[in-house]
């Protein structure tokens, strides 16, 4: 049976923490840093379940995105995965669908930073890739991120944007996006 739950880090046991984690340890590997772990936290996880086991994650934290001279409350999309045997059977699917109705309810837009093997999946759940350059807002100043450019999907809610706009992310420790 599958199932879906959603509840903010401060609500969650410690052993459901861990066994989240260990889902994003075993899909991502070494490229899963203790500061990508950190981004899933503070906010609420979007976890899903078959026969009882977790199977799929997918994390929305509060982030600031400035564009167009605003601040942005954004629901920013961390710790995306499905657990490998488990894929394809509509668990991916169904956490976007939790995180676009909590972004779409509680944030002016969504935001997340794409892998090259996740892109289609996202353009699959409704998001849109952003066409314009990234920032980083860092202590000392407003930074391009070219690297990520192209890689950045988001999900439109109440804040109108402009695509070919400059979008700049607030600042945090490990990977800026
Ligand atoms: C991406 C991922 C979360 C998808 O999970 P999933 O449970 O297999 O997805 P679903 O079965 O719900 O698929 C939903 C739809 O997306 C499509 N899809 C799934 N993965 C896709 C991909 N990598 N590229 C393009 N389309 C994809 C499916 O075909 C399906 O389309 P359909 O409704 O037309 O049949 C999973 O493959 C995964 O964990 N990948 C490794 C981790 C990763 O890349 N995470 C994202 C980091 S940014």
């Amino acid at each position: 049976m599958a199932g879906l739950r959603t509840a903010h880090t401060a609500d969650l046991d410690v052993a459901t923490l861990r066994a989240a984690r260990a889902l994003l340890d075993g899909v991502f590997g070494d490229e899963m840093t203790d500061a990508d772990w950190e981004h899933c936290l503070g906010g609420l996880h979007c976890l899903a379940h078959e026969d009882g086991e977790l199977v799929g994650h997918a994390a929305v934290v509060q982030r600031q995105l400035l564009h167009g001279g605003r601040a942005l409350r954004t629901g920013y999309v961390e710790g995306v995965a499905v657990r490998a045997d488990r894929r394809g059977r509509g668990h991916g699917a169904r956490l976007m669908a939790e995180v676009e109705r909590v972004v779409r309810a509680g944030y002016d837009l969504g935001a997340l930073g794409s892998t090259e093997e996740a892109a289609g999946f996202y353009a699959r759940c409704g998001w849109v890739r952003w066409e314009g350059p990234t920032s980083a807002l860092t202590p000392e100043g407003i930074v391009r991120t070219p690297e990520e450019d192209g890689w950045i999907y988001v999900l439109p809610a109440a804040a109108a944007l402009e695509p070919e706009g400059e979008l700049t992310c607030d600042w945090r420790a490990g990977d800026a996006w």
